[in-house]
């Protein structure tokens, strides 16, 4: 092992029996940082630490930081240097840190599928040579932190108890974004299961469903750890028999479990009576295309900005898509730290007497507050504070709590399929919804 003091050297470390976890950290001195970790780690003498990868860098505080930055959304704790560990994303890891400008030489990697470190020749592939860019490093990461949001069962609960208990009798429910199932010997684990899988689930016989189908999207950030290939579970409950949960896993040939494979689309056209999930937000538009066109009936979270959203806003000018109930303020990032991010359940079921509705204050707009109207350069009227004057007729700018709260219920409609930018002074303000009465 490399251990010239006067270097400074990244390293990314693991324990075996910690094999969901690694650590990425700096040191001068590999050999004894690695002792270190043997000396504490699990204090048990099974529990070896190894390296998976380490290298020189010009300035080891620097590459560090921009680790932690970079893959934030992937640490354990804020204040460890644990982050969460597949092959997948390893490779993530190393190939920031290899495209990093001050990478000097690499030093070991651990051979897939080969716990055993092997020496590599000391040399610096470009990013070329590895067919990839510094914006695709990027862009990867990006994708991480947007799609890799993953629903707590509460914000499910929540927001199904709201619905009359009939739309789901006699039902087959289809999860179809990485909604994976953990079960053994009629035992589930809920730590590899989604949300959405493990509510439906636990209320099989209460919501009297007929069937669950559930999909694991072969994923590289596979936080439910249900492996490489796409799987698809279908989960019945036969009373008449043992009374129990029934899970029975498939894994077709060549099916990825992507929502739009032609598996994914015969299962939702031909079986599925409601589609229920947390689609990934980089493929939001190509979600709604497929779920709205399908004719299915629907509940599902998207961002709260999907309202002031070209793609989305015709779907919810046209009445085929409305606000569900509740919002949806927190995630977890697949570190399973809680993260936050401005969702909203959108669905296509009926609403009834939606409890936002008071929030709207809808009264003619003299008894408006001053500090909550005002006109911009267009003289369009903007109001805030969830203010609605009942007797303008002219279009007025709205923000988006205010379509979330159902004021499409109440009378009024949107003007056009696009956010509307006001400006004041010539100075920009944040984008909001043009509404008029109908
Ligand atoms: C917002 S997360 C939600 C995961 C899970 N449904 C839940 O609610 O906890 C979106 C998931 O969809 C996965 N995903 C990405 N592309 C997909 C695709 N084409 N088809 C199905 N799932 C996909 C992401 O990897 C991620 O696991």
């Amino acid at each position: 092992m490399e251990t010239d003091k006067s270097k400074q050297y990244i390293y990314i470390v693991q324990a075996s029996k910690e094999d969901t976890k690694c650590k990425i950290g700096k040191t001068n001195d590999l050999e004894q940082r690695l002792s270190t970790y043997n000396n504490t780690t699990g204090k048990s003498k099974e529990n070896i630490s190894q390296y998976l990868f380490t290298c020189e860098v010009s300035d080891m505080t620097q590459v560090e930081k921009d680790i932690k930055t970079q893959f934030s959304k992937l640490r354990e704790q804020k204040s460890r240097e644990i982050y969460f560990y597949n092959n997948d994303l390893l490779a993530d890891y190393v190939n920031f840190i290899k495209s990093h400008k001050l990478f000097v030489k690499e030093i070991f990697v651990k051979e897939d599928n080969n716990p055993i470190i092997k020496i590599v020749p000391k040399t610096k592939p470009s990013l070329k040579e590895r067919g990839i860019s510094q914006k695709d490093v990027l862009e990867r990461a990006k994708r991480v932190e947007y799609d890799e949001f993953y629903t707590r069962y509460e914000d499910v609960e929540k927001e199904i108890s709201m619905y009359d208990k009939e739309i789901w009798k006699n039902k087959t429910v289809f999860c179809n974004c990485d909604d994976a199932v953990d079960e053994k010997n009629g035992k589930i684990n809920e730590k590899r299961t989604s949300a959405f899988a493990l509510f439906f689930i636990n209320n099989f016989k209460n919501l009297g469903l007929k069937k669950l189908i559930c999909t694991h999207y072969a994923n590289k950030y596979d936080i439910f750890l249900a492996g490489k290939n796409g799987l698809v579970y279908v989960i019945t409950y036969e009373m008449e028999k043992d009374g129990k949960i029934k899970v029975e896993k498939q894994s077709p040939e060549n099916y990825d479990g992507s929502f739009d494979h032609p598996l994914s689309l015969k299962i939702l056209n031909e079986e599925a009576d409601i589609v229920c999930t947390n689609p990934p937000f980089s493929r939001m538009q190509d979600y709604w295309k497929i779920v709205i066109k399908s004719g299915k009936n629907f509940l599902i979270i998207a961002n709260i900005t999907n309202v002031k959203n070209q793609p989305y806003m015709s779907y919810i000018k046209t009445n085929q898509v409305w606000a569900g109930y509740n919002r949806v303020d927190w995630f977890q990032n697949p570190s399973r730290e809680l993260t936050e991010a401005a969702g909203h359940w959108y669905t296509n079921f009926p609403i009834e007497n939606r409890p936002k509705y008071e929030l709207l204050k809808i009264i003619p707009l003299k008894n408006i507050p001053d500090k909550f109207k005002k006109y911009d350069d267009s003289k369009i009227l903007m109001v805030d504070n969830c203010y609605i004057p009942s007797n303008v007729k002219k279009p007025f700018a709205v923000s988006v709590r205010v379509i979330l709260n159902g004021i499409l219920e109440k009378g009024y409609q949107l003007v056009e399929n696009k956010e509307y930018v006001p400006y004041i002074n010539g100075k920009r303000c944040f984008g909001r919804v043009l509404i008029k009465k109908t």
